[in-house]
């Protein structure tokens, strides 16, 4: 069963969007894994609550986009409001995704000087009920600059109010630096692990930057993994591990 075409480009992602299972195909199996990377957030939500949540990898392309929209559709699905955003400044894909213009976005929030900000102004509705999309916007010239700002913590402090559920793409942690540092403001962090590509020092120095930031570590999803039979099977795995940050939560309400 081959669920996903794989594409020999590594930032066809860029050009063409990710591919939403969860959409095209939302009784499939691999929809389903997704349903089960949502319980488990579920599970780990009850003693704290995990409102602001991201992806991370160590590297590009392992599969952050297509697991975090996934998630996101499947958050959605619950009737939970949840917010997508595309915090990956430099290798954006949301906007290709959903198909929408990409002129506006985070990065104009971030950049904008105006005191009181109109979230219905950038704020996008996805086409999927209950799911709101901030697309990446134009990159600007310094946009490791934008993330690790405060006014970065603050937008993701105000729009956790709005909503039941943000849900954040964000860079990889080995190549942006300020990647760890926004993780440690939010809920909780999963990591993407792709299977075959990811190699084990650099899983092992990615979770050792996010716990130096102080970010709390959810687990991680394993992504691509291949059929046992040797086929061309696709899914999702989810696995604990790599240890709770037990941290109290910085800057939120
Ligand atoms: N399970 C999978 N099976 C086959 N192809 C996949 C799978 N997951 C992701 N891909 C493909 O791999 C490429 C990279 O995926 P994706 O864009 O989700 O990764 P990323 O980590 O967000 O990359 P980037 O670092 O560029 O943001 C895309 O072309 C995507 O369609
Ligand atoms: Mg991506």
């Amino acid at each position: 069963m081959r669920l996903f075409h794989r594409s020999s480009k590594d930032n066809d992602s860029m050009e063409n969007g990710v591919q939403l299972i969860t959409v095209a195909d939302p009784q499939s199996a691999i929809a389903e894994q997704f349903r089960t990377i949502k319980t488990n957030i579920r599970f780990m939500g009850v003693d704290h609550k995990i409102d602001t949540l991201a992806f991370t990898s160590g590297n590009v392309s392992e599969g952050k986009s297509t697991v975090t929209d996934n998630t996101a559709i499947s958050l959605a699905e619950d009737g939970k409001k949840v917010l997508l955003i595309d915090a990956d400044l430099r290798r954006p894909t949301l906007h290709r995704t959903f198909r929408v213009s990409n002129n506006f976005g985070l990065t104009t929030v971030l950049t904008s000087d105006a005191k009181e900000l109109k979230l219905d102004e950038v704020v996008r509705d996805s086409g999927i009920d209950n799911l709101s999309i901030l697309t990446a916007g134009p990159t600007p010239p310094n946009p490791s600059e934008l993330l690790g700002s405060k006014k970065m913590v603050e937008f993701i402090n105000l729009v956790s109010k709005y909503y039941d559920k943000v849900v954040i793409d964000l860079a990889p942690v080995l190549e942006i630096s300020e990647t760890a540092a926004l993780a440690s403001h939010l809920d909780g962090v999963i990591l993407v692990v792709r299977q075959g590509v990811t190699c084990k020092p650099n899983i092992a120095r990615t979770v050792e930057r996010l716990k130096f930031a102080k970010a709390n570590l959810l687990g991680y999803v394993m992504n691509d993994i291949k059929a046992s039979n040797g086929g061309y099977g696709y899914g999702y795995g989810y696995g604990y591990g790599y240890g709770k940050s037990k941290k109290k939560k910085k800057g939120k309400k």
